[in-house]
């Protein structure tokens, strides 16, 4: 192992705060020792912050249309072959029950940007999920504050708005019309307003460097954020990057682990396009810092039709499939299945000491803290 590389994963594996450099040194790991170090080291400090519980969020796409066009993603507008579809409100509310029956402590409603579903319409649906006794996390793009503000107040609990990568022209890039400091200004927001927050990045962009990613930790750790959604890059090929490769899976292997070490109490899904990379992309990301997996709950008739890759897994299986089938993984690795709705437990991390880079270059400074 070389010698830069145990010092920085000692520092990052014993708390301190670990500055750009040394995080591009842990996600250089060379395969093999050192490789392996950073996961276990991921998976010990997986298992003394959050435990050995795995946390079940039922995903409910409850539309496909979006008005955004993301290089990357197949729900983008200009997509023209893909066929639509909105599932009603008593449609979702169906899929909610039984993702209450199945044990699930939570909700996930995710959609494209789809302003046909009003604040008032989705406010209405989070009282009656929550009705159901089950916590709601809310996916569906950049707001208003005020929609922000009515869902919180209807009792959401978390909101999953990924940052997608944290290089402003990179994402102005793939991004058109959209802008990361709007994009962190939506999460201030939902910051402020007291919801559990979730963001996280793309690995294997095209264009994307090491330096990046490591700035996308970063930028996790000073939005102090509860969740961090880590998956590769997939090409679909009726998208502008349909000719690049996708992301490795070993480096987001890597970039999952070394998020463990800096958020060690935050939720770390093991992401479903970690699934379709590799049949065992999920258990490997459980065994290297993930300690969440969001099971589709969206009815199979509609699933296939929310590509926003191609060759997603678990297209054809019934919710219940999933839910057996998850089990099994989970148990097969010595881990248990959470009860409840899993809500974040950690403590404040303290304030980011390597020169606030996103604080200074994007307004973040003065945010409320909650
Ligand atoms: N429209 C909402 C948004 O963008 O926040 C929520 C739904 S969107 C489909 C959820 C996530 O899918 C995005 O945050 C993005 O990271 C991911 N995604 C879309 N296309 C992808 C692709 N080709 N490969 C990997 N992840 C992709
Ligand atoms: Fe729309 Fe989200 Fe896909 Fe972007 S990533 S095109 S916002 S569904
Ligand atoms: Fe859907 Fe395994 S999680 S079949």
């Amino acid at each position: 192992m070389r010698r830069e590389f145990r010092r920085a994963l000692t520092a990052a594996a014993a708390g301190r705060l670990v500055g750009r450099e040394e995080i591009i040194t842990l996600l250089a790991a060379l395969p093999g020792e050192e490789e392996e170090a950073l996961r276990r080291q991921a998976d010990a400090v997986r298992a003394a912050s959050v435990g050995d519980a795995v946390y079940l969020r039922g995903v409910i796409e409850f539309s496909n249309y979006c008005r955004c066009r993301c290089h990357y993603c197949g729900l983008r507008a200009d997509n023209r072959k893909l066929a639509r579809y909105r599932l009603s409100p008593e449609e979702i509310l169906a899929c909610a029950r039984q993702g209450a029956e199945l044990g699930y402590g939570t909700i996930v409603l995710q959609s494209g940007e789809d302003p046909y579903y009003t604040a008032e319409m989705i406010a209405s649906l989070v009282k009656e999920i929550k009705s159901m006794g089950l916590a709601v996390t809310l996916c569906v793009g950049e707001r208003p504050r005020e929609d922000y503000a009515l869902w919180r107040r209807a009792g959401a609990d978390r909101y999953l708005l990924k940052h997608e990568t944290a290089n402003p022209e990179l994402y102005q890039q793939l991004h058109p019309g959209m802008g990361l400091k709007r994009r962190l200004e939506c999460l201030k927001w939902l910051k402020e307003l007291g919801y559990q927050v979730g963001s996280g990045n793309i690995v294997g962009l095209p264009g994307q460097s090491l330096a990046d990613l490591a700035d996308d930790l970063l930028l996790l750790r000073e939005l102090k954020v509860e969740m961090a959604g880590i998956g590769p890059f997939i090409p679909h090929p009726e998208t502008p990057l349909g000719g690049y490769p996708a992301g490795d899976l070993g480096l987001t292997l890597r970039v999952l682990a070394v998020a463990r070490l800096l958020l060690p109490f935050a939720h770390l899904p093991a992401t479903t396009a970690v699934g379709t990379l590799a049949p065992d992309g999920r258990q490997r990301a459980l065994q290297g810092g993930a300690n969440v997996i969001m099971p589709n709950l969206t009815p199979p008739g509609y699933r296939e039709r929310y590509q926003i890759y191609p060759n997603k897994i678990c297209i054809n299986e019934r919710p219940e499939d999933c839910r057996s089938c998850l089990e099994a993984m989970v148990t097969g690795i010595g881990r248990y299945l959470g009860r409840g709705p899993g809500h974040f437990q950690g403590v404040k991390q303290d304030a980011p000491r390597h020169g606030e880079r996103f604080g200074s270059i994007l307004n973040l400074k003065g945010r409320k803290e909650n």
